[in-house]
């Protein structure tokens, strides 16, 4: 079954449906899911909602775009709330200069705070990059954030050079809906490159769903769309893609087996 690795349940967009629709994932071959915190207030709804759904996990932390509401206060909450038994990383956190909605002293100054509680509490961490290729990599080599606990580049949109660093800090990318635009070539790169045990499966929601939903609101139902590309680029079978990357999700979340 798949794993996935990164998704925003707790998202509005969820709101009409968002019990049926978790309550189905694993009828369609999801058998869990990591609900990755983004606003201050996503931290609460996440939660909420490991502690409903057997299935869901949580990774706590405040994504680049939000760290403008960032102070000690809520740096206790997410010490706190990382301890909770179904918290299985930190994030996500890093830099976005894209949307560029905080100033990147700001970011930079909360994403290392962050990255210390994960290697405080030996964690794993969760990175959000967009646009700041040099200066994530810059910090992640000045934490040394390769000999720490592990960690996803969620949404890996840089090239192979940029890939290889991470790689060989031994570190995962995540591998999302942008695999199968038509645009995507960059990832396909990446993807090809990578070591498929260096390679989690991730969607985003309700982001980047892929082909041939793009466009729509996103669920981890389009996990296998996502699979199958995969499957395709490396040239191995779909049921190994699904089954490595749900054991490299395993391996680096902590979580043994329970199938
Ligand atoms: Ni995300």
């Amino acid at each position: 079954m798949i794993f996935e690795s990164h998704a925003h349940y707790d998202d509005e967009a969820f709101d009409p449906d968002r019990d049926e629709l978790l309550n189905s994932l694993q009828d369609y071959g999801i058998e869990a899911v990591v609900n990755v915190c983004a606003s201050i207030e996503s931290l609460d709804n996440t939660v909420q909602l490991m502690e409903q759904y057997p299935f869901i996990y949580g990774a706590i932390g405040v994504h680049p775009d939000e760290v403008g509401g960032m102070n000690e206060q809520v740096m206790e909450k997410i010490r706190r709330l990382c301890r909770h038994p179904k918290a299985v990383a930190i994030g996500e956190i890093g830099l976005d200069y894209h949307w560029d909605k905080e100033n990147h002293d700001t970011q930079k100054k909360w994403f290392c705070a962050q990255m210390e509680i994960a290697r405080q509490e030996k964690m794993p961490f969760i990175i959000h990059s967009r646009d700041a290729a040099e200066d994530t990599l810059s910090v992640m080599k000045e934490l040394r954030a390769g000999d720490m606990y592990g960690g996803i580049v969620h949404c890996f949109s840089y090239s192979v050079e940029i890939a290889r660093e991470y790689l060989n800090m031994g570190l995962y990318l995540g591998i999302g809906g942008v695999l199968t635009f038509s645009n995507g070539k960059k990832l396909k790169e990446v993807a090809a490159y990578a070591p498929l045990e260096q390679l989690v499966l991730e969607t985003d929601s309700p982001y980047l769903s892929p082909v041939p939903n793009r466009g729509k609101r996103n669920s981890s139902l389009n996990l296998p769309y996502i699979a199958k590309e995969l499957a395709n680029l490396k040239g191995v079978p779909y049921d190994q893609v699904v089954d490595v990357t749900n054991a490299n999700a395993r391996k680096l979340f902590g979580l043994l087996h329970n199938g």
